[in-house]
């Protein structure tokens, strides 16, 4: 039995002496046993060679041992120890082989290796597969491999796992522990010189092409990494697969210079990122990660650096890379964000996988897309334009949606132009389409794009929210700073969107805070709120639209939403007063301003008080129409003519019949057809609620018509002919209207409404004298003088006027 055993294997001798054990050993060539205790047992337990009994024995050759005591694998533990030393070569398979004599012992072998020169050695462990484990755990198959280097233990690894080489500068160990009583059942390995590497040690991990997770520790885990250690992972890494790093766990030394950090290689880029950092996400392919220790401060650290970290991988879709040049852009920041957080998609800048990539101009940036639709990014435009001086601003600036790279994928959402005046200045913007209109809710904008304007402070006041082709030709905004926003209507991308958008220019300081230009078009309601609509103006803000068209029209201004609100010492106004002159028309304090009728540009001015309950926020509507006076005079020449021929057929009829009974001075022009013949029907009361106003509208015209002429000198501008007098047509509203000190201005005349029941003999003596009005226009002069600077005026009432509705039918 024995020989047998001498001739299988290498003999081994069991004698018993006195309860002890006797081994017989014979060594492989340049092997070295250690034979050492590792525990105190309660007996006497000590391995002899002949009469010398010690603690430890080292054996360099074959040889026979004794142990004093019956169960030494108890008390002791067994190395086998290998050197091998490369010069040229060292190919070699090794191949870890058993003492079966020292099967019961704890047994670790030990193989060191050396190389000559700065060279490295190779380990190839493609057969074995390595894993790492904590230093406590366990394997399955009991064997657990451990790699050290001339400084540090890398690590200690289980079979079966994605560690296929390691590379080792000049000299490390390799050892394998097999637990006393268990069959060593080792895979070879392979051990060859290898390249000049600059790291200490390169674990070379080959990941597989399906999911996978897996976890590395720092050299020395969770002991120390060596003061300006440096360990370096080489990750194999199939195109198909996308791996992120997470660090786990880390402690972290005082460094005395240089600093702690993860450096990635990949591509041939390198980058580097703190322990603290988000590490590397969702990258395609191979890289290399090294891990770097600071010249630790070791008189104040007390931490050292540990790292434990997972690298996990998943297989995807092929990945869109785009290279992002703004080395020539100034003051761009281009923001892709992703819609949902953990949507499949995965957006990278640099590499790194993020929710939002932020792209600065100034520099080149690469972005890349995995498993993206357009539609799971967002895009935001950032754009500063800052100017110190007037002289030194663009004048002006064109505002257009910055042109991507196509490969950059995601849907445009919003452009933001951060524009930085002079001190003291103001912003005016012109569209570059020509015209813009506002969008109020309820006349929302159908055209592409919004342009949100707000003034740059931190709280951001609106101005208001236009689009392209409207009545708006230009803004202006008496601040320095201002933001605009351009958005796509409708959620659509403002990629496709090149054209300039705004023309931006900074100005000097103006006299109101906004002052509008509008342009409108005949027969299309213009819209116009008052800035931060639906919320109030500023405190004390003014506001004023300069409303121009042509002669031949004229403007019907009403206001379709007015707020409420409590002002602390002077009211919020309203006021409309023409271009060429200084009159006002209209004002309004604390009531609903009326409807008014214009004839030639206006401007339109707000201001706001100090409110101490709501907000002042008006919403206006200017509708051009031709001028019902060329209408009505074609009309009345007609109708008078008509008018006269009867008057004539009457008067000699009333001659004939020697009646001294008058005429009426007044025919009735009835679009409805019912004509009255003058004289000789009545002029029906009870008809009122339907045709009061067209009766009201001839009266007017009737009774006021002879004064256009005098009115010539109220108006120092002139032209009163044609469409400088209006009698009302717009609706009514509940509220009285106010004129000027009880004076009538006839030459404004805008805002004349029906006045009660008037009959038609009252008409003749209604017009207002010449002096009259003159003495009216000094009222109004004191009235400016004595309330100054903010022009409120007292106003008068006159009654309540219901016939709203069917005018303004009537009028559309
Ligand atoms: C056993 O003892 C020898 C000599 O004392 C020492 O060199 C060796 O490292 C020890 N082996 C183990 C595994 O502790
Ligand atoms: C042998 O190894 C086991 C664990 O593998 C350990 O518990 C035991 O103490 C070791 N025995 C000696 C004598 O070192
Ligand atoms: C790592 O392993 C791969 C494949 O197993 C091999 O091609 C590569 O040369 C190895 N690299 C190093 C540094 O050992
Ligand atoms: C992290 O490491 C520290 C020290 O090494 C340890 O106390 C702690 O339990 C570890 N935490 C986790 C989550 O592994
Ligand atoms: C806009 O971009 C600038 C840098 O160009 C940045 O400082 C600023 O925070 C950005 N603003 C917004 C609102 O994104
Ligand atoms: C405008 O912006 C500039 C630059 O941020 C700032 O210094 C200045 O105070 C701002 N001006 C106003 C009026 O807010
Ligand atoms: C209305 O605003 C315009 C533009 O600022 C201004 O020229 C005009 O004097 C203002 N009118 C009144 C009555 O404040």
């Amino acid at each position: 039995m024995l020989v047998l055993f001498g001739l299988v294997h290498w003999p081994l001798w069991i004698i018993s002496i006195s309860g002890g054990q006797a081994l017989s050993i014979l060594l492989y060539s340049n092997s070295t046993i250690h034979i050492n205790k590792t525990t105190i047992l309660p007996i006497k337990c000590e391995v002899c060679i002949g009469k010398s009994c010690k603690s430890s024995m080292t054996l360099s050759k074959s040889m026979e041992v004794v142990f004093n005591c019956p169960q030494p694998e108890k008390a002791f533990m067994v190395e086998i120890v290998q050197h091998i030393v490369c010069a040229s070569t060292c190919n070699g398979t090794i191949i870890a082989e058993d003492y079966p004599s020292l099967q019961n012992f704890n047994r670790t072998f030990t193989w060191n290796v050396k190389v000559q020169g700065h060279k490295s050695f190779g380990l190839d462990f493609t057969k074995a597969g390595l894993r790492q484990i904590q230093p406590t755990e366990q394997c399955q198959d009991k064997h657990i491999y451990t790699v050290s280097t001339a400084t540090a233990t890398v690590g200690k690894f289980c079979r079966q796992g994605t560690i296929k080489s390691m590379q080792v500068l000049r000299e490390g160990i390799v050892s394998l522990q097999v637990p006393g009583k268990q069959q060593l059942n080792a895979a070879n390995y392979g051990v060859s010189i290898g390249s000049q590497i600059t790291s200490p040690a390169i674990i070379n991990v080959t990941l597989p092409e399906e999911p996978s997770s897996q976890e590395f520790f720092s050299p020395n885990y969770p002991g120390s990494f060596p003061d300006d250690g440096l360990i370096t992972w080489a990750f194999q890494v199939s195109n198909k697969v996308y791996s992120s790093v997470h660090i786990l766990n880390y402690t972290e030394p005082i460094c005395d210079t240089k600093d702690t950090r993860m450096e990635y290689q990949l591509h041939s880029k390198t980058f580097v990122k703190k322990l603290s950092e988000a590490q590397l996400s969702e990258h395609q392919g191979s890289f290399n990660l090294s891990l770097q220790n600071c010249n630790v401060d070791t008189q104040s650290s007390s931490t050292s650096l540990t790292l434990h970290f997972k690298i996990s991988a998943i297989r995807r879709g092929s990945e869109v890379r785009c290279t992002v040049d703004l080395k020539r852009e100034k003051a761009l920041q281009i923001l892709i964000m992703k819609k949902k957080p953990k949507s499949d998609c995965i957006l990278k800048l640099n590499s790194l996988a993020q929710q939002t990539a932020t792209i600065t101009s100034e520099k080149i940036s690469f972005v890349s897309f995995i498993d993206c639709k357009e539609e799971d990014l967002i895009i935001t435009i950032n754009k500063t334009i800052k100017c110190q001086q007037l002289r030194d601003c663009p004048s002006p600036g064109s505002l257009r949606v910055p042109s991507l790279e196509k490969c950059i994928m995601g849907v445009v959402q919003e452009v933001q132009w951060h524009l930085y005046g002079p001190q003291h200045g103001a912003v005016e913007l012109l569209s570059s389409a020509g015209s813009l209109q506002q969008s109020v809710p309820g006349h929302t904008c159908n055209n592409t794009v919004l342009l949100t304007v707000s003034e740059y402070e931190p709280q951001g006041v609106t101005v208001g929210q236009f689009c392209p082709q409207g009545a708006i030709h230009k803004i202006q905004i008496n601040v320095a700073n201002i933001t605009v926003s351009a958005s796509p209507a409708g959620g659509k991308s403002l990629r496709r969107i090149t054209d300039s958008l705004l023309q931006v220019s900074f100005i000097k300081s103006i006299k109101e805070h906004y002052i509008f230009t509008v342009l409108p078009k005949k027969d299309i309601p213009v819209l116009l709120a008052t800035p931060a609509w639906p919320l109030g103006m500023k405190d004390y803000a003014t506001v004023s639209w300069f409303v121009s068209f042509p002669a031949q029209l004229e403007a019907n201004v009403s206001f379709p939403n007015v707020s409420q609100l409590t002002c602390k010492n002077r009211p919020a106004y309203i006021k409309l007063h023409r271009q060429r002159s200084q009159d006002k028309m209209y004002s309004w304090q604390d009531q609903n301003p009326k409807n008014v009728v214009l004839s030639e540009s206006f401007y339109l001015n707000m201001s706001n008080c100090l409110p101490l309950k709501g907000g002042f926020s008006v919403v206006s509507q200017v509708t051009l129409h031709t001028g019902k006076s060329v209408l009505l005079s074609i009309i009345l020449s007609v109708v008078s003519v008509v008018l006269l021929l009867i008057a004539i057929t009457l008067a000699v009829f009333c001659i004939r019949r020697k009646k001294k009974q008058r005429a009426p001075e007044v025919a009735v022009y009835n679009p409805n057809g019912h004509s009255f013949l003058p004289g000789t029907n009545r002029i029906p009361q009870e008809t009122e609620d339907e045709d009061f106003h067209i009766y009201n509208y001839i009266d007017d015209h009737m009774v006021y018509g002879h004064l256009l002429k005098d009115s010539v000198e109220m108006n120092e501008v002139g032209k009163p002919a044609v469409g400088v007098y209006r009698s009302f047509t717009g609706p009514i509203e509940q509220q009285p209207l106010t004129e000027n000190g009880g004076c009538e201005e006839p030459e404004v005349g805008v805002y004349r409404p029906f006045i009660g029941h008037q009959r038609f003999s009252d008409m003749p003596d209604r017009p207002v004298t010449s002096e009259e009005n003159l003495a009216c226009k000094d009222k109004q002069k004191a009235d400016e003088e004595i309330i100054g600077g903010d022009a409120i005026q007292q106003q008068e009432t006159v009654p309540n006027i219901q016939k709203v509705v069917k005018t303004e039918e009537e009028q559309d």
